[in-house]
């Protein structure tokens, strides 16, 4: 077995370098923690950057796996798979959607929920509607369309010309968004809480008054969950804070549990346009992913998660406000909604990320001024305490 620092050797050889990686190779991982190579622990604020929404190799997860595994790995959507079919009546029964699509990461699921929209309107005879509203400082993924969604240069440079017909409004800006929607509109793409671009809500109201220019225009609405959903922030779905359905969702991330599904979610007569033939993909719907996402169904509810997520993030984030007061300042906004949340600082603190993990605490910044905290849902009070005391040394010291 090669040691920690023959792999980073070997690694600048043979991968491409498209990731700044931090200088660990984890190598196992158990509710809330990971070990290093090294068998260093460290307790995990981020899970895969909210992927392991049930905690490191949940002990029914690996079981679903390790069963399905031993059965059947993949069989073509040239047949029906019960797993795939369950994963479908689980997410309806829990969601506004009628019907389920699945797919295998964020980004497709983003292009499945576009690729939707468009043809919906067109079997409708609608075929001008071809145009999508998006917003600033969205994170849709990296895919061509879900790029062109992504209107932030740090990301779109270098790869255009992108896929046209997006029209971006400033988050929160419902009459810039009345401004850009036309009858070329297919659909308004939102996030309920932008997650890349530094945790941000919707501001009360945005969601409601989105639901009404779409209805109002003709244009469909599609909700990007694919973070803050699957229970993240203390409901199923972060738009059951708003009240507020769409007619698309995407989802991918906690989804899995850890292994690689997306999903889109519609109504009955959106999902009704993509016949045989329309759209597919390869691995979509697997046996072996959708075992996956059906136990971490079950493990949410079985284990009250949902609840947990509330409250142990309402607790964290309480926790996070009352540093402000002895840190001089530092503590710019402290915001998000149960396990979802961000601390956003006055000033930039890039290496903050580095000395967490020096410290046994993995956290991750969406910019040099803002750690976001995405753990897995089976956080605890006590786990919530433990980061608290592994941080407050650093940002103290930060305050100066
Ligand atoms: C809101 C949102 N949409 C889409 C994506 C893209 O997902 P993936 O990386 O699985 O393609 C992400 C990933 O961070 C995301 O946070």
């Amino acid at each position: 077995m090669p040691s920690t620092e023959e792999l980073l050797r070997l690694e600048q050889q043979v991968l491409f370098p498209n990731y700044a990686r931090q200088p660990l190779v984890i190598d196992r991982g158990e509710g809330c923690y990971l070990w290093d190579k090294e068998g260093r622990r460290y307790l995990d604020l981020v899970a895969g950057i909210a992927v392991c929404s049930v905690g490191h190799c949940h002990p029914r997860l690996v079981e679903a796996i390790s069963d399905q595994a031993g059965r059947l790995l993949h069989v073509s959507n040239g047949f029906h798979i019960e797993n795939q079919t369950l994963l479908a009546r689980a997410l309806t029964e829990r969601s506004f959607a009628d019907r389920a699509v699945f797919c295998n990461s964020g980004a497709e699921a983003i292009e499945t929920a576009l690729k939707l929209a468009r043809k919906y309107h067109y079997e409708k005879g609608d075929k001008g509607r071809f145009r999508f509203i998006n917003f600033h400082n969205a994170f849709h993924g990296r895919t061509m369309g879900a790029l062109s969604a992504t209107p932030r240069p740090k990301y779109q440079e270098g790869f255009q010309p992108l896929v046209p017909g997006f029209d971006t409004a400033p988050f929160g800006d419902l009459d810039a968004v009345r401004k850009l929607t036309g009858p070329e509109t297919a659909a308004i793409l939102v996030e309920p809480i932008q997650g890349e671009g530094g945790v941000f809500p919707a501001p009360p109201g945005f969601l409601a008054g989105l639901r009404e220019i779409a209805k109002a225009s003709g244009a469909l609405l599609i909700y990007d969950e694919i973070q803050c959903g699957f229970g993240r922030t203390g409901k199923w779905w972060s738009h059951q804070h708003d009240n507020v359905e769409p007619d698309i969702m995407a989802l991918a991330k906690g989804l899995g549990g850890g292994t690689p599904i997306g999903a889109v979610l519609a109504r009955e007569e959106i999902a009704q346009v993509l016949k045989p033939g329309t759209h597919a993909s390869t691995f979509a719907g697997g046996p072996l992913v959708c075992a996956a996402a059906l136990a971490a169904i079950d493990i949410i509810e079985s284990q009250d998660l949902l609840a947990n997520a509330a409250e142990t993030g309402a607790y964290l984030q309480a926790r996070l406000q009352d540093l402000a007061p002895s840190l001089s300042g530092l503590i710019k906004d402290v915001r998000g909604r149960g396990l979802m949340l961000a601390l956003q600082m006055t000033r930039e603190a890039p290496k903050l990320r580095d000395d967490a993990r020096a410290a046994g605490l993995i956290i991750n910044q969406t910019s040099p001024d803002t750690i976001r905290f995405v753990p897995p849902l089976t956080l605890t009070p006590r786990e919530a305490d433990e980061a608290i005391d592994l941080l407050f040394p650093l940002l103290k010291q930060l305050a100066g």
